[in-house]
């Protein structure tokens, strides 16, 4: 179907994301001066995300890519068994590691990522993510960059699917309700 036929309306236009993610990059640029930065991004919800991302970034540093996958009951929701698809390349043990991923919804998946990178010694580990829905969290996780808080929506865009499709949107929309 045609991005139009789905979406019920935009919730945050390609100017606005693109603004806000300039100011991320500054922000990271000036915490991670004289770091040896590296940014792991999730696929493959990060990607759109990440390649902007690190065009505003003005410090030397490293991209990884690492594959998560959550069990889905449907196209809309996780269980919550997460498991590692694809693995890092680099070593990150004694590295400035930042995770970068599109949204932060139950909490399930950050968790787990943050357990497995924790495990292999980095010198720190944060966490930049573009959408948080708090309102959904079941676990608690320690969100260190946050584009913006977005109510309980289904989204889609900018990295973000809905059954695979509409990652390529530059902007981030609402779905239309599901059928049942
Ligand atoms: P969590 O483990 O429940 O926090 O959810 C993590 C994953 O669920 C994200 O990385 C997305 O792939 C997916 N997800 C959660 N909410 C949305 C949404 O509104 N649109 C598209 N994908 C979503
Ligand atoms: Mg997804």
């Amino acid at each position: 179907m045609l991005a139009e036929e789905i979406i019920d309306h935009i919730l945050i236009d390609a100017e606005t994301v693109q603004r806000r993610v300039a100011e991320l990059g500054q922000a990271i640029s000036a915490d991670y001066q004289g770091k040896d930065l590296v940014l792991i991004c999730s696929l493959k919800g990060g990607v759109a995300f990440l390649t902007d991302l690190m065009r505003q970034i003005s410090v030397p540093h490293e991209i990884d890519f690492m594959a998560i996958s959550s069990y889905g009951v449907g196209q809309r929701e996780s269980t919550g068994a997460v498991r590692l698809i694809m693995d890092l390349e680099a070593n990150i043990q004694g590295r400035d590691v930042l995770i970068v991923e599109d949204i932060v919804d139950s909490g399930r998946t950050m968790n787990y990522l943050l357990r497995t990178l924790w495990a292999r010694q980095p010198a720190s580990l944060r966490v930049c993510t573009l959408l948080n829905k708090p309102s959904r969290r079941a676990l608690d996780v320690p969100l260190d960059y946050i584009g913006f808080d977005i109510p309980d929506e289904f989204v889609l865009g900018y990295g973000l699917d809905l059954d695979e499709k509409y990652r390529n949107l530059p902007y981030l929309a609402v779905a239309k309700e599901q059928k049942q």
